[in-house]
């Protein structure tokens, strides 16, 4: 017997604090550092994103993906029981052990899967829904959860304005069930890749086991967030169009095929740049950075499920996911939805 993957439901989930480009001119300029709302808005397209609040629990990475799981299994039609397998695609874990998958399965009470984190940063959702789709098509599992949720907030460095305006908090959620190998509506291709060679680009020093954070460490932000932003730039606008393209021609589609393209939602240039590069029209394209900032992994899941709640998904469209990240990684997943 033959197996596809399709995903039955979807669901995201954001911190309540919306902090404005404003509101990050202040905080900034308090700091000695100068920003304006025209330059990240212009050179970015973010207006507003939302920023956890540590000290709450219900605002906690895993939190936020229990609350988008909830909505997920909704539409779906599913109980946190049927789930067998969680996948939770993040690079902020709530802690480094027990895994982020292990806290959300707690919290939603799904006592019969087995649950684990992936880390592949921005591309995350984009390789656990890969990894989800081979154990649904092989038969072992029936139904997956996969998230993308981070908190990235956490990680930021305040004094560094190039990269602390970019990013944001928020989960999303996708409910994996098995269908009939031969079903039109399905997960159609995945393409993954990395290169662990640039992993210069976008990286946190400290607070893994090779670099412990001292206080010295510490006072130097070697536990935040660095990025060499022009050069992930230039290589993001080139991989996303690259796996686009692969992932059309696996399927033997063209461009014309396509009804909706869902990129990676790091600045609205990279993807404005990638449309053009592909000739795609801007208005198939998905976009939610202006609301909610790079929220890395939770990025794909969160806009894809902006757009099948409102009706513009609709079922037996194509549908293209595409991501880049740090790694780097990069991915893309085709599907007929
Ligand atoms: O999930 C992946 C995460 N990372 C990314 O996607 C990063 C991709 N890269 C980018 O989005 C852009 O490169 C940035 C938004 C990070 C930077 O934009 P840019 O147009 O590439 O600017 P730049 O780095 O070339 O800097 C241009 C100028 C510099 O000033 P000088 O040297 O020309 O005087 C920066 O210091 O803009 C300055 N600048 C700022 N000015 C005001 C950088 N950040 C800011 C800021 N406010 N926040």
């Amino acid at each position: 017997m033959n197996f596809a993957a399709r995903i039955t439901g979807t669901g995201s989930a954001f911190p309540k604090n919306r902090v404005t480009n404003i509101d990050i001119v202040e905080k900034l300029a308090k700091l000695g550092v100068e920003t304006d709302d025209r330059w990240i808005r212009e050179r970015t397209g973010i207006r507003e994103r939302r920023i956890a609040d540590v000290d709450n629990p219900d605002e906690h990475n895993s939190s936020l993906g229990v609350l988008a799981a909830q909505k997920a299994l909704e539409m779906a039609g599913k109980t946190p029981e049927d789930i067998e397998q969680i996948i939770y695609s993040t690079c902020t874990p709530d802690t480094l052990i027990p895994s982020t998958a292990c806290w959300l399965q707690h919290k939603l009470g799904a006592t019969q899967a087995w649950a684990m984190d992936i880390n592949a940063a921005c591309s995350g959702f984009i390789y656990g829904l890969t990894v989800a789709d081979q154990f649904v098509r092989s038969g072992q599992v029936n139904t997956s959860l996969v998230i993308g949720g981070e908190t990235l907030s956490s990680f930021l460095n305040w004094e560094d304005r190039s990269s602390c305006i970019l990013f944001g908090d928020g989960a999303g959620a996708a409910i994996v069930e098995q269908v009939p190998g031969d079903s039109r509506r399905r997960i159609l291709s995945s393409h993954l890749m990395s290169d662990g060679s640039l992993w210069e680009l976008m990286y946190i020093p400290a607070g893994g086991s090779s670099m412990e954070v001292t206080p010295e460490r510490y006072s130097q932000y070697l536990h935040k967030i660095k990025m060499k932003g022009r050069e992930v730039f230039k290589i993001a606008v080139r991989t996303l169009s690259d796996f686009a393209l692969r992932a059309l021609k696996k399927n033997k589609m063209s461009i014309d095929d396509l009804d909706w393209f869902v990129p990676h939602q790091a600045n609205r240039r990279i993807i404005e740049a990638v449309a053009n590069r592909i000739d795609f029209p801007m208005e198939k394209v998905l976009i939610n950075v202006e609301k909610y900032g790079n929220t890395s992994a939770a990025t794909v899941p969160t806009v894809l499920d902006e757009a099948v709640r409102d009706g513009r998904i609709k079922g037996g469209q194509t549908v293209l996911l595409d991501t880049f990240g740090a790694g780097l990684t990069y991915g893309a997943v085709l599907i007929r939805w």
